[in-house]
């Protein structure tokens, strides 16, 4: 694994350690009485014309599962949840245990992904394709999961969000929230030491993570290079990283969803 890679399975483990174990049980009592509510509107509709009982889903990049759980309640018959970290894949299946769900974690990091199952459909959520220096390589990972016919949904922050700063960052402008002030193509990753405020709640000194900027054409293209085609694209002013919602409704494309069918 890449030096990089490897200090990010390190900083996403210990800011899962931070979670505070009631939002976990909340994230079980949820599953319970609401199932399909970790995964939004768009991606539930998306997932759903892709669900039967004799098909299976696959996230890739996972987190604690409750997402991959969510999208086993649309109506698949079982669900595989990828993730580097180690121990949010045990919590996952711990979980599934619980809740009885026919739902499997893996810890893997997705640029070495090699598996004989293919699946019918497979998603990525908010937050996900941004660690990755070779998309391409990554869709390529997936491509080899996902059957033919089947399909991939991504729903992610729009590319173009990379150049608009965070609150917080150095370049965020109070009075200007929505400045253009970073590089669209910027090749140099990101490195950040404090924490993963979304999981722990808190900033803290934190293992590096080391994510990586991507354009519109990255996207497409390292989907098409991986034997993909692009059904559907569509573009939304609602955030769902928790980290532009200031910005929602604003004229700006917060978050992209792509649908991409294995050829
Ligand atoms: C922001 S989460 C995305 C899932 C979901 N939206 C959420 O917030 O729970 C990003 C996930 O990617 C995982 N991840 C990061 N690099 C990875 C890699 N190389 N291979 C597999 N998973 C990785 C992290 O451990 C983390 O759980």
């Amino acid at each position: 694994m890449k030096p990089e890679r490897n200090t990010n399975k390190l900083a996403w483990e210990e800011a899962f350690d931070r979670v505070d174990s009631k939002d976990l049980e909340r994230v079980l009592e949820q599953l319970k009485h609401d199932p399909g509510s970790f995964l939004s509107e768009t991606m539930k509709r998306e997932l759903g014309a892709l669900a039967g009982q004799d098909r299976s889903v696959a996230q890739f990049c996972c987190n604690n599962g409750r997402e991959t759980i969510s999208a086993l309640s649309l109506g698949f018959k079982h669900a595989v949840g990828y993730d580097i970290a180690s121990n949010m894949v045990d919590f996952g299946n711990a979980m599934a245990e619980k809740l009885g769900v026919e739902a499997r974690f893996i810890q893997t990091d997705m640029l070495e992904l090699e598996t004989h199952e293919r699946y019918d459909a497979g998603f990525l959520t908010v937050g996900s394709v941004t660690w990755f220096d070779d998309l391409g390589l990554l869709f390529k990972r997936i491509a080899h999961a996902i059957e033919t016919g089947g399909c991939l949904v991504i729903e992610d922050i729009h590319p173009i969000m990379n150049m608009v700063a965070i609150p917080g960052e150095q370049n965020y402008e109070k009075n200007h929230p929505n400045n253009l002030v970073n590089d669209y193509y910027r090749k140099e990753p990101w490195v950040e030491k404090d924490g993963m405020f979304y999981m722990a709640k808190q900033v803290y000194e934190s293992h590096p993570f080391t994510s990586y900027s991507y354009t519109i054409s990255d996207m497409v293209n390292g989907l098409i290079d991986a034997g993909f085609a692009i059904e559907a694209i569509f573009e939304s002013s609602t955030d769902r990283s928790a980290q532009f919602a200031h910005l929602n409704d604003s004229g700006i494309p917060l978050t992209l969803v792509v649908r991409a069918r294995r050829l």
